[in-house]
């Protein structure tokens, strides 16, 4: 039997409902889903979907909607800590051990600097 997953291309990452952000400048991201999905295996990202929950792919912010950054709940953790499934913790990673060198600046990286300015 043949099983489908849906694989969204591009996905924007919205601030959660009643978050508060750390950075007055920050926005929702950017993210090219499709070409992350191709590089790295579903589970890398979406840790909690195991073969029992196939065809399941949950937001991650179903989860991680806290504000702050000290609890694992915390939106801002989900994206930035140093772990492999982060994506700060992911491109760490792969600088470090020379597989590749992805921009590791905010807004290099994900975020687009805001208007008329540089983030604080
Ligand atoms: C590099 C990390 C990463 C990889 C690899 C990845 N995803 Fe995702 N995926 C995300 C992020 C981040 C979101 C957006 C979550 C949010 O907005 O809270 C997402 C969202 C989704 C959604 C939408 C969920 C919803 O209801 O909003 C689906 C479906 C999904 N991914 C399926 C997959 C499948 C299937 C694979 C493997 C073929 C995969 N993803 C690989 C990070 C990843
Ligand atoms: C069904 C709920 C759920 C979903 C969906 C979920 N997570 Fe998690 N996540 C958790 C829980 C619970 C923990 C704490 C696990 C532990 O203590 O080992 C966690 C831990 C983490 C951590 C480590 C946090 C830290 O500071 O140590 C990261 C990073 C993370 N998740 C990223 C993601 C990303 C990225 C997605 C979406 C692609 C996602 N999570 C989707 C529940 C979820």
């Amino acid at each position: 039997m043949a099983i489908g997953y849906e694989v969204p291309k591009d996905i924007l990452i919205k601030r959660p409902d009643k978050n508060t952000p750390l950075a007055a400048w920050v926005g929702p991201v950017n993210f090219p889903h499709g070409f992350h999905a191709v590089q790295n295996p579903c589970k890398s990202c979406h840790h909690e979907e195991l073969d029992r929950t196939l065809g399941q792919f949950l937001p991650c912010t179903q989860c991680h909607n806290q504000s702050g950054m000290d609890s694992k709940a915390d939106f801002y953790r989900a994206f930035h800590n140093e772990r492999t499934m982060s994506c700060l913790g992911c491109y760490k990673q792969k600088r470090y051990s020379g597989q590749a060198m992805p921009p590791l600046s905010c807004v290099a990286s994900c975020h687009k600097a805001p208007e008329g300015g540089k983030p604080q």
